[in-house]
């Protein structure tokens, strides 16, 4: 006998003798009829039970969520909703699951009650269809850069530096925090710290994504970053999964043709590889869109808004024609924004990203040339000394899913803006190095996963698209 999953036997075309497999139980009803899955699949797999040849002791054991090894016959089968089922020979009870207890009973649970038990959770259709979505997406974006000659490449997790100034990081240290060594100023003492100074850990593997484009060319991080930003959206973790290609030779145009290409590939991957799953998802969504107000309501489903993405050309809008879309805007005029956009300089929201890309231009967005003073100090000035060559890309029900920019290559420059911003040289010696030693025209972008895995997924809230969320007074698992 051989052991097959679920998604083996269910594409089988002819009958089995001699069938094997293990999973949890989903439901047992009639006495007789198992539905069986073990996460190969969305489906389940009907084991038909002889109840009146089978222990009764046995029958009482075959409780929701129970694990079960399974021996029997795969036939055509008789009833409807499904093209095979087995007759089972042998049942073995390899985990009970008391049904009075087991949290994850056969009917509808909302997200959150879900998310208390987020260990239990993948034993549903919706989060096992999200997590294997998941894992596809993560092994398209490694084919991709693979295909194209990229090396995936490892930053470090604990940083000694806190260059990207994204926002708040995590101290990394193993001083005794109730009673730590002080200096003479009474300050805590981090030169007794492990590693002999202030240690956090990372927001961006960037800068040393850098360093390794300056000699491999094209390479990619794709790792865990943190972010201590005290935001409890739907958007935002404290922890989240971030891809960074960099890039030797390449400027801004060829950075957001290469984002582009990138992203329309792993989408196209999931489309191609990952139906069934998708299409679960789809009706899940178009469930969700009609318990809202019509006009609230998305005029595409899942799959068409995929194919969106992938059949058409991002916009391309520079920074100061959206600031004079926006100053025009309906909102804007009727002071329905948040924050009114009077000036050029003005930091974008949210709710002017959403309004662009969802109101106004109606697909994916490249918004590039950003004021220097809203953005990171390692971007490359522009000619007009007031721009630098930043890119975001802004999808519809997102917001910003990538950040990226051509980095500023030429030393004096970034001498410069290190010293008005108050960044010490001495921290990133070696990055200035990269600067004086066979500097070059380079670029890159970041792409927030789980904003991926929403898009990809439709599901609303980030907490539930990556396995255990951390946020602000959360950790549990
Ligand atoms: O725009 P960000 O901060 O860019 C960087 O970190 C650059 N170093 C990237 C680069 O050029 N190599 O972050 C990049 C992306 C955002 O566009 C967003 O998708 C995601 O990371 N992101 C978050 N995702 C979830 N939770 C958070 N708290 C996030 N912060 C950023
Ligand atoms: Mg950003």
């Amino acid at each position: 006998m051989q052991l097959h999953t679920v998604s083996q036997l269910l594409s089988q075309e002819i009958t089995l003798p001699e069938v094997e497999v293990k999973g949890w139980v989903r439901t047992f009803r009639a006495n007789r009829f198992i539905a069986l899955n073990d996460g190969s699949t969305l489906n389940n797999i009907q084991c038909v039970v002889d109840f009146e040849n089978t222990d009764d002791a046995i029958l009482k054991r075959i409780n929701t969520g129970a694990a079960l090894h399974i021996k029997g016959e795969l036939v055509e089968s008789q009833g409807k909703g499904q093209k095979v089922e087995i007759i089972v020979s042998s049942i073995e009870i390899l985990g009970d699951s008391d049904a009075e207890t087991f949290p994850i009973q056969p009917k509808k649970h909302s997200f959150e009650f879900l998310r208390e038990n987020a260990h239990l959770r993948t034993r549903t259709n919706t989060f096992s269809a999200v997590m294997r979505l998941r894992s596809a997406l993560s092994f398209a974006i490694h084919k991709y850069f693979n295909e194209n000659g990229f090396y995936y490449m490892h930053a470090p997790i604990i940083t000694g530096s806190d260059a990207e100034g994204a926002g708040e990081m995590f101290r990394v240290s193993n001083l005794d925090a109730k009673n730590p060594p002080l200096n003479e100023e009474g300050e805590v003492d981090f030169s007794k710290d492990f590693f002999g100074k202030e240690t956090n850990l990372t927001v961006s593997g960037q800068l040393e994504a850098e360093a390794y484009a300056m000699s491999l060319s094209k390479v990619y991080t794709f790792g865990p970053t943190f972010r201590a930003e005290n935001s409890n959206t739907s958007r935002h973790l404290a922890e989240f999964w971030m891809i960074e290609p960099e890039v030797a030779f390449m400027d801004l145009a060829g950075n957001m043709d290469l984002a582009e290409d990138f992203m329309k590939s792993v989408i196209t991957y999931v489309l191609e590889n990952n139906r069934e799953d998708l299409e679960f998802l789809d009706k899940r969504l178009q469930d969700e869109e009609k318990t809202k107000p019509q006009a609230q309501r998305s005029d595409m489903t899942l799959i068409e808004k995929l194919k969106f993405v992938t059949e058409n050309n991002f916009k391309r809008v520079s920074y100061t024609e959206a600031i004079d879309i926006l100053r025009n805007s309906k909102p804007n005029k009727k002071k329905k924004f948040k924050y009114i956009i009077n000036e050029w300089g003005a930091d974008l929201q949210s709710e002017h990203e959403r309004f662009l890309v969802e109101k106004h231009f109606k697909c994916p967005v490249i918004l590039f040339d950003y004021p220097a003073n809203i953005k990171a100090f390692y971007m490359r000035l522009n000619e007009d000394g007031k721009t630098v060559r930043a890119m975001d890309i802004l999808f519809p029900g997102i917001g910003e899913i990538v950040g990226g920019s051509q980095r500023e290559e030429r030393l004096e420059v970034l001498k410069e803006k290190m010293k008005a911003l108050d960044i010490d040289e001495k921290e990133l010696w070696w990055y200035l190095d990269l600067r004086k030693y066979g500097t070059a025209v380079h670029s890159g972008f970041g792409l927030g996963f789980e904003r991926l895995v929403m898009f990809a997924t439709g599901m609303g809230n980030i907490r539930d698209v990556i396995p255990f969320p951390r946020t602000p007074q959360n950790a549990d698992f």
